[in-house]
């Protein structure tokens, strides 16, 4: 296993739609070490998701995880999942405002996401699935779909003077941010407090 470099905006890599993955291409030991790969690459950078073309590798897959995340700590827990040739089909027309970062961009920046959405995909052995994820996990999903398609974080920032850096997020944005997602969180959480 190995950390790889993360290409950062401006590469044409990350322009560029991947390839989709070939049914040939999940037996292959090197599609398996890239998973692998981006697996570690993720993990190192404290990333949420990591798409293939952020290591610089034009394949439609992705990898998204989060558990006690240091960079995203108020992300909701997502199960380590490989997403190989992945379709989103939105189960509604509901949308809310996230903030996002990226590991191949510098700035954060407010965008909308689908709340709710089904995803199909191939698990990293080419078995397909289909999986149900909403608010900040669905998001996640959305914005690493979206790598796949050669999309950034800032097409989708229709509000250019909410885009901030890292440091300034943390200084001047995150409490009203936070404020802004704990509705969201709350729907999308197990409650633990009640029972219906
Ligand atoms: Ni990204």
């Amino acid at each position: 296993m190995a950390v790889r470099p993360i290409p950062r905006i401006g590469d044409p890599v990350l322009r560029r739609p991947t390839d989709d993955v070939t049914a040939g291409q999940f037996a292959d030991s090197a599609f398996q070490q890239l998973v692998d790969d981006m697996i570690e690459t993720m993990q190192d950078a404290n990333g949420a998701g990591i798409a293939a073309n952020q290591v610089g590798v034009s394949l439609n897959v992705c990898v998204i995880g989060v558990d006690r995340n240091a960079r995203y700590p108020y992300k909701p827990p997502i199960p380590l999942t490989v997403l190989a040739n992945p379709v989103i089909r939105p189960l509604d027309e509901e949308r809310w405002l996230n903030n996002e970062g990226c590991l191949s961009v510098p700035i954060r920046g407010d965008l909308y996401r689908r709340m709710n959405i089904e995803v199909s995909a191939q698990d990293r052995h080419g078995n397909p699935f289909t999986q149900i994820y909403r608010g900040l996990s669905a998001g996640t999903v959305q914005h690493e779909v979206d790598h796949l398609g050669g999309r950034l974080i800032v097409d989708r920032m229709n509000d250019p003077t909410s885009m901030t850096t890292w440091e300034n997020f943390q200084r001047h944005g995150l409490e009203a941010y936070l404020e802004r997602i704990a509705p969201i969180i709350a729907r999308t959480e197990p409650r633990t407090d009640h029972t219906e």
